[in-house]
């Protein structure tokens, strides 16, 4: 395991995990997990940055955890665990505090959205980012498969990395930002926003959701609004959906309503009806792994507490590197 090299990603315990994440994170991480050694992680501590409901967070967790070994991450490849539980990432978070200026996470665009709609921010909105750079670089990952909306996230991360190593010695490679084709799906409802779990229902596919559900929420999905233009530029709804059908590999399909987009014949019901089947078939096999694990939550509690014990290994090695070169110890 030693001589593959890391990568790192993980996934907020905020809500059902849905097409964004699995495109976007997910799938891509299911592929790199042959060829380097993942790891994987649930990031609660950065899911209590907003407000959330605490009697859910164990279940939410467990969600998660459920999710990411039901599409296809492999707890005998991979290592999976829950952030807390491998106390040594808020330990380096502190330390990171204490070399990035504050204006470098002022200007981060999440943090600016989030902390507009919010009436009083804490400090740990705010620090998320660096919370982000330790679980990325305690392992001292060469590469973190994110979506679009991390990449500045990646890139603060780099810079944290130059800091302390020009500081302090050596330590942390810089790790790359690994992007998917499906990088940036957009919200059903409202497609000019990405799709997001803060958004509400209707603006999200989760892969847990049941086919009658994925039906009705294809089915209102936004597409033009007015006349379809001919020959034109597709609108964004439109093009979210012609993304959706071409990442689950229906390419016949996608030839077609794009010959018929082009004369002006598209119908949208149609293309819609096609991609809700594809996508409840694509998501079926997935929905009954995903139900057998959560019936046997002992066995993915264990799958847990192993990958944390495994994860912290690692962890306390960095973390000891770095105290040495700070005189900690
Ligand atoms: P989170 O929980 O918001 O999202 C998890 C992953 O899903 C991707 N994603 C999307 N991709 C495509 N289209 C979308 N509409 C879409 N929405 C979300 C995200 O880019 C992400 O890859 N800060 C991170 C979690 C995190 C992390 C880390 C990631 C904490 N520490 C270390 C990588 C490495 C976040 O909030 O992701």
């Amino acid at each position: 395991m030693k001589s593959k090299k890391i990568i790192f990603s993980g996934i907020k315990p905020s809500g059902a995990i849905h097409l964004g994440n699995y495109f976007g994170a997910i799938r891509q991480w299911i592929e790199l997990q042959k060829e380097y050694q993942g790891i994987f992680c649930i990031v609660d501590y950065h899911a209590i940055t907003v407000d959330y409901n605490p009697k859910e967070m164990q279940a939410r967790i467990l969600g998660v955890a459920a999710d990411y070994i039901a599409a296809g991450i492999d707890p005998k490849k991979s290592i999976i665990f829950v952030q807390s539980q491998v106390p040594e990432h808020t330990e380096l978070a502190w330390i990171l505090n204490t070399i990035i200026p504050i204006g470098e996470l002022q200007r981060m665009t999440q943090y600016k959205e989030k902390a507009q709609k919010q009436q009083s921010v804490n400090a740990g909105l705010l620090n998320y980012p660096v919370l982000m750079a330790s679980d990325i670089l305690l392992y001292k990952a060469i590469g973190v498969p994110v979506g679009d909306d991390q990449v500045q996230h990646v890139e603060l991360t780099r810079t944290i990395a130059r800091i302390f190593n020009r500081k302090f010695g050596f330590v942390f490679p810089e790790p790359k930002v690994i992007l998917s084709r499906g990088s940036r799906i957009m919200s059903l409802a409202d497609p000019n926003k990405k799709m997001s779990k803060d958004l509400g229902e209707k603006h999200y596919i989760a892969l847990s959701d049941s086919p009658a559900i994925i039906k009705e929420k294809i089915a209102k999905a936004v597409t033009d609004v007015g006349p379809q233009p001919t020959g034109g530029k597709k609108s964004p709804g439109v093009t979210n959906l012609f993304e959706l059908l071409e990442l689950m590999g229906d390419s016949k399909n996608v030839e077609k309503f794009e010959r018929e987009y082009k004369q002006g014949k598209l119908h949208y019901q149609e293309l819609k009806e096609i991609l809700a089947d594809d996508l409840i078939k694509y998501l079926t096999e997935f929905r009954k792994k995903r139900e057998e694990l959560l019936k046997d939550s002992k066995k993915v509690k264990k799958i847990l507490e192993e990958g944390a014990k495994e994860a912290q290994k690692i962890a306390k090695e960095t973390l000891k590197e770095v105290k040495e070169k700070m005189g900690l110890i």
